[in-house]
């Protein structure tokens, strides 16, 4: 909560950031500097992390998911131990260098379960593994490590607590917070990052989230739009709720802020608009995760509408990120694509 405080006590920065989001001009040299600031980092290589959503049980009930605790638009279902594994030696197959393992929150798995997941995935692959499966606590994360556990990715969703609690009546930023730490604590590479136009954020509270994630000094960072899900309280009114520059003003800042972090161009900017994923490549962002998914259980992990490839198989998606890479100038990275931000 200390870093909140330090980070609403730089106002005249939030200031800044803010009218620079608000102006209508500029953005093209914004995403010309994202761009060149990338390739110096990050270099051309895009890395591939290929997701799995492995199960779509949750127990919370934010009020923007599709898949929360008490929607019942969904079947709920969860992938056997030996169906995950099986599943992530086809990234390999694919030549993508991490498999991303996300769930609800908690994944339904004791975490022994879970660790020993990681740990057949280590053997049997060259993969760099990823969890994304909420909070739990500091013993284990490090279990996690233990087991192999390369990264955990977390997102904080918005900088604002009262906010945060609107949407999370269960749970507080200052717990978010704190298991990132936990994250960090356990040795694994931390990823967080927010959603870009939840409803009743302002401006400011965009630019202070592009402020605490850069803040916490991130290996990854994963934000994308905010679209509304129908069948939750947030259903209903305009899709998105920003003018659509204002989405990649943000990353393309977020590139500026964050010259080494890997950013990704998440799923979600192809439900925003067409091609949205190849644009973010061209505004900083220097990954794509692709859907790994067994195509019987994608249509029931929609946390948003017009999810793409919900119909696609894994090699149909794996021929679509190379060809959207070529036709970018972009080369595939070799390698599990490890943090880049200098110690
Ligand atoms: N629109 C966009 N992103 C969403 N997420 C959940 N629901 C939505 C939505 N309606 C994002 C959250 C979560 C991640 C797994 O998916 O940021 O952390
Ligand atoms: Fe569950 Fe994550 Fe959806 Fe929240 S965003 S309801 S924790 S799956
Ligand atoms: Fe799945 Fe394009 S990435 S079809």
């Amino acid at each position: 909560m200390n870093l909140l405080k330090e980070l609403n006590e730089k106002k005249e920065w939030l200031r800044k950031l803010a009218t620079l989001l608000a102006r209508p001009a500029g953005a093209t040299e914004l995403y010309r500097l994202a761009d060149a600031v990338r390739r110096k980092h990050t270099g051309d290589e895009v890395h591939v992390r290929g997701i799995i959503e492995f199960s779509n049980h949750c127990s919370k009930n934010c009020l923007y998911c599709g898949i929360r605790r008490a929607s019942r638009a969904q079947k709920r279902y969860c992938m056997s131990a030996d169906e995950i594994v099986t599943t992530a030696t086809r990234a390999t197959e694919f030549g993508y260098g991490t498999v991303v393992l996300q769930s609800g929150e908690p994944a339904p798995y004791e975490i022994n379960e879970l660790c020993a997941i990681v740990s057949r995935i280590k053997s049997e692959t060259d993969l760099a593994v990823t969890l994304s499966c909420g909070v739990y606590s500091p013993g284990e994360y490090k279990n996690l490590a233990r087991a192999g556990c390369d990264r955990y990715l977390l997102r904080f969703e918005t900088s604002n607590p009262d906010l945060y609690k609107k949407l999370h009546p269960e749970s507080s930023l200052k717990n978010r917070l704190q298991a990132l730490q936990h994250i960090r604590e356990a040795g694994l590479q931390v990823g967080s990052g927010f959603m870009i136009g939840l409803p009743g954020a302002t401006l400011e509270d965009l630019a202070r989230d592009l402020l605490l994630a850069s803040r916490l000094n991130l290996d990854m960072i994963g934000c994308g739009p905010f679209l509304r899900s129908p069948e939750t309280p947030l259903a209903g009114g305009n899709r998105a709720l920003l003018h659509e520059e204002l989405y990649f003003k943000i990353m393309a800042l977020l590139r500026l802020l964050n010259p080494f972090a890997h950013i990704p161009a998440t799923t979600a900017f192809d439900s925003l608009t067409g091609q949205g994923r190849d644009l973010v490549l061209q505004r900083g962002g220097n990954v794509f995760m692709p859907n790994l998914t067994p195509t019987r259980y994608r249509k029931q992990y929609q946390l948003y509408p017009d999810k793409p490839c919900v119909d696609e198989e894994a090699d149909r998606c794996a021929g679509c990120v190379k060809a959207r890479l070529k036709s970018l100038g972009r080369p595939l990275a070799s390698g599990p694509g490890h943090s880049l931000i200098p110690s």
